[in-house]
């Protein structure tokens, strides 16, 4: 282990990458394992630019966050997917905005959890459970997510960098849809993640991810990706690459033709 955490937990697989570990040694941080580095050198052999990717993925969740709290005034968040505690964490931005701000973490992967707990213990409007999209109905119903979010009332939910994970036939579609069957009108879904703009190294770097175990559809073609926001308005400048959405001062390396490779948007519902 690389970093300082206190994650004795059994449950941790240290044998196989995790993507919220890899994702972590992408964005600089400490908590990977060495099958974690070896998965991301390979993906940063096949694109160099892989670590901008997961910057500016991160820069867009970050953006997003202040365009809930902020602009649409959304007081409750569900982060789906939401990985490891990183710079600018998605309760930490929000709070910066709006200090009652309710945020509810949800994420498969054991290591969150217990970094999450750890880096919560204080926080009361705050919380991070286990859970996984694929039964999106098991999370809006948990206990503790309907104890601390209203569900009458309107609700952010982030899913980033977690749909390109799900495979077709775990049907994300479907997933997106029940999620937004059960939230109320004037709430919000932020989607990010790997896109394919038609270039031979997006498919490169899927291939990789592939190989390691972390999705084999990782980068859909953008029109796919456009249906997760069907039946939502799509809010300004749309589904784009994340460094066109509504760029700001902590964009990384804004004019790098590999960003088309990333792409995030948000849409209400109506
Ligand atoms: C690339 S990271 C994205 C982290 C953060 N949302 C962001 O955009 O900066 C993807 C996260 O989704 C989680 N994940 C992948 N599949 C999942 C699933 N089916 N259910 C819940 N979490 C999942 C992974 O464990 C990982 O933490």
């Amino acid at each position: 282990m690389h970093g300082d955490m206190s994650d004795s937990n059994a449950a941790i697989d240290t044998s196989t990458p995790s993507i919220a570990r890899v994702y972590d040694y992408l964005l600089g941080g400490k908590h990977y394992y060495d099958v974690d580095r070896v998965a991301s050198e390979a993906m940063i052999d096949a694109v160099p630019e892989t670590t901008l990717l997961a910057a500016a993925n991160r820069s867009f969740i970050r953006r997003a966050t202040r365009f809930l709290v902020g602009e649409a005034r959304i007081e409750q968040i569900l982060d789906v997917g939401s990985g490891l505690p990183s710079a600018g964490n998605v309760h930490e931005v929000a709070q910066e905005i709006n200090p009652n701000i309710r945020v509810v973490y949800v994420d498969k992967d054991p290591i969150v959890l217990a970094n999450g707990r750890a880096l919560l213990t204080a926080n009361d409007n705050t919380i991070v459970i286990e859970g996984d999209l694929r039964d999106p109905n098991a999370i809006l119903d948990h206990p503790e997510v309907k104890q601390l979010l209203d569900f009458s009332k309107p609700i952010g939910v982030i899913l980033g960098g977690i749909l390109m994970h799900i495979e077709d036939e775990e049907d994300p579609n479907a997933i997106v849809t029940t999620i937004r069957d059960r939230i109320v009108s004037g709430s919000y879904i932020v989607h990010s993640g790997c896109a394919n703009p038609g270039e031979q190294r997006a498919a490169e770097l899927n291939e990789v991810f592939f190989q390691f175990g972390m999705g084999s559809k990782c980068f859909r073609p953008y029109e796919e990706q456009a249906a997760y926001l069907d039946q939502l308005e799509v809010i300004e400048p749309g589904l784009v690459p994340a460094n066109q959405w509504r760029p700001s001062y902590d964009f990384p390396d804004p004019t790098n033709t590999a960003h088309g490779m990333v792409i995030g948007g948000i849409g209400r519902k109506p």
